[in-house]
């Protein structure tokens, strides 16, 4: 397949286009693979897990699966990972909980660069580990989408495994590479993934590592996730996850004095952002009634241990970026 899409390509945005175009895919995966195995990193992003849903669809358990656990993902992420491909799909899935691993490494590292190159390098390592563990593995799937192709040099940016040492030589398998991400989605949901999965919000490589600000602790790390699926819950029921483009919570690593119980808490805050925007370039804020303001403040500083106070982050891209560090 060539790297250009064809001008006469219809955009797909219906059901009937989307089955022509898997029907025409699992053909040719099936031609480009014969009875080879072919290796996935299933991160649970959309991209990814539209190509597995694809190959399976298309090469069953030729296909391996792996899903590498960073101990960074949101709340209960790898276990729909689980669920939907090994348990819903029959995949043949390999999970890794590299939790220990990761946050290991990231011990003590504040600098978000840093921290951001020591998960980026461990995940590489990780997945070859995983690699090398198998034989007869002669191809390597990518979600690689059409703007990927046309922002960069076709690899992906994060998470990619182009980043492989020399030695590990597979032919690429990259079945959505001319799919703009709307499309993906749709193709997506012919393929019968959830709304959850295929709708999600944009979710960085490096996960709540960008999220957790400084150097990561277990216990704010875990803060954060909690606090997270409480503002995601919130959003879900109040129909803000439908509208609002990203939105999350980050926890700074510093501490003020509260109360609690008629006790001094000290406890970190907890930042609700926001956004909205088309291309992430730049961005404007999301609107939130303050009574849905008032409802995750009332959750989350009375569930989340270690939280005692929660803000709000009225800043639009530019001047700050979406994710804070
Ligand atoms: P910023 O913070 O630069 O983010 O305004 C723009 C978009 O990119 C996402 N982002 C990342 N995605 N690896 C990723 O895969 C990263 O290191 C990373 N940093 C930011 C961010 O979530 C937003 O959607």
């Amino acid at each position: 397949m060539s790297n250009v899409r064809p001008e006469s390509m219809a955009r797909i945005e219906t059901k009937e286009l989307a089955d022509k175009f898997i029907a025409e895919q699992v053909a040719e995966v099936r031609a480009q693979v014969g009875d080879k195995k072919v290796l996935l990193a299933l991160s649970g992003g959309v991209d990814s897990s539209v190509v597995a849903a694809l190959l399976i669809k298309a090469i069953g358990k030729q296909l391996i699966c792996v899903h590498v656990n960073h101990g960074l993902m949101r709340k209960d992420e790898s276990e729909e990972v689980i669920r939907i491909f090994r348990d819903g799909l029959d995949a043949n899935l390999v999970y890794v909980d590299a939790t220990d691993r990761f946050l290991g490494k990231l011990e003590g590292v504040s600098d978000p660069e840093k921290k951001r190159k020591i998960i980026g390098g461990e995940f590489i390592v990780v997945f070859d580990e995983e690699a090398r563990k198998l034989t007869d593995v002669d191809f390597l799937a990518q979600g690689t989408i059409y703007p990927d192709i046309l922002e960069s040099d076709g690899v992906k940016a994060h998470h990619n495994v182009g980043g492989l040492p020399e030695d590990m030589k597979f032919e690429l398998v990259e079945p959505i590479k001319l799919l703009y991400k709307d499309e993906v989605r749709v193709v997506g949901k012919a393929l019968g993934l959830p709304a959850s999965m295929v709708d999600r919000q944009p979710f960085p490589g490096p996960g709540l590592g960008v999220r957790c600000l400084g150097a990561i602790t277990r216990d704010r790390l875990h803060a954060l996730r909690e606090a997270d699926a409480i503002l995601r819950e919130e959003f879900d029921i109040c129909g803000l996850s439908q509208k609002v483009w990203q939105y999350f919570i980050a926890v700074p690593d510093m501490k003020s004095v509260g109360v609690k119980d008629s006790k001094r808490y000290e406890g970190w805050p907890a930042i609700i952002r926001a956004v909205n925007t088309s291309d992430a370039m730049t961005a404007t804020i999301e609107e939130i009634p303050y009574e849905v303001l008032h409802k995750i403040t009332a959750r989350i500083t009375a569930e989340v241990e270690g939280i005692n106070r929660v803000l709000l982050d009225l800043t639009p891209k530019p001047v700050g970026t979406i994710e804070w560090e």
